[in-house]
């Protein structure tokens, strides 16, 4: 972590990165890292993790809807990372969330897990994958029966104390608000849907975060080209436009954009 006008940022470890959003992140902020599939969120997001525990002593939690596990940490040795060691250690933890399970309590699990490896850093992949099966989770609302603002009272109170969500909305304003809760700094990765200027297709968790980061991958007959682009950072004067995002040996780095025609 750095200080600079003291203001406590947070390491993306992603080497170019931090010069784009003002050092860092702010502890605690929410950051969504949205783009189209193969474009490089998981790994952008497991790196946040990886360089926390190993560089800033930070803990991580991986909050995950996809990938197993196992296949994360295979995919981390392919960059020289030891996230079975880190895990061993008590610095990372995985928590891979069943999307059929009725009723599941996906912030009470998520706070568990956080709890026991104190977690500084919460990474969820992915906020698109746990909208498509909103109706499978239960929230907890705490201390008032509509804290978003955004809920249905009659819904709510039917149900003592936990909502079952119908609304993709809803669900993602309040699944946002409540991992926020738990302090960490954390990262949402989400599907941004082909064909349209959209950053997500829930239309709403762009605004719920702090950050927004949008990955994309341009590919032509002749060139491969990956780009990350800042397109909010609250609290922070970010530099805008897209830039140049390359696999390396032992990771995710950003470059210069350079033209690719
Ligand atoms: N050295 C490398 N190691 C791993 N993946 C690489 C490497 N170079 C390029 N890639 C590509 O990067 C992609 C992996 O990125 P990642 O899994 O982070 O994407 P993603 O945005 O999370 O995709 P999805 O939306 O499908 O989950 C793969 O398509 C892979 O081909
Ligand atoms: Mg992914």
């Amino acid at each position: 972590m750095a200080k600079v006008s003291g203001i406590e940022r947070v390491k993306s470890g992603v080497k170019g990165f931090d010069g784009l959003v003002g050092g860092g992140f702010i502890r605690g902020q929410s950051i969504l890292v949205c783009g189209m599939p193969g474009t490089g969120k998981t790994i952008f997001a497991l790196q946040f993790l990886y360089r926390g525990a190993v560089e800033n002593n930070e803990n991580g939690l991986f909050v995950s809807v996809e990938d197993d596990p196992e296949k994360l940490k295979t995919y981390g040795k392919g960059f020289g990372w030891d996230l079975e060691k880190l895990q061993k250690e008590g610095k990372l933890e995985f928590l891979k969330v069943p999307i059929d399970h009725i009723g599941y309590n996906i912030v009470e699990t998520i706070t568990r897990a956080a709890k026991k490896i104190k977690a500084q850093r919460i990474v969820v992949d992915s906020l698109s994958a746990l909208n498509i099966n909103a109706r499978m989770f239960s929230l907890p609302l705490k201390d008032q029966p509509d804290p978003t603002g955004v809920l249905g009272r009659d819904k709510v109170l039917k149900v003592a104390g936990y909502a079952p969500f119908e609304d993709v909305s809803q669900f993602t304003y309040l699944f946002i608000n409540r991992v926020n809760d738990l302090g960490a700094t954390s990262i949402y990765l989400t599907d941004s849907p082909p064909g349209t200027e959209l950053l997500t297709k829930d239309g709403v968790s762009e605004f719920a975060c702090d950050g927004v980061i949008q990955m994309q991958l341009n590919d032509t007959s002749k060139n491969v080209n990956r780009t990350v682009a800042v397109k909010k950072l609250r609290g922070t004067e970010i530099v805008p436009g897209a830039n140049l995002l390359k696999f390396t040996k032992s990771g995710l780095e950003v470059g210069e954009f350079k033209a690719f025609y």
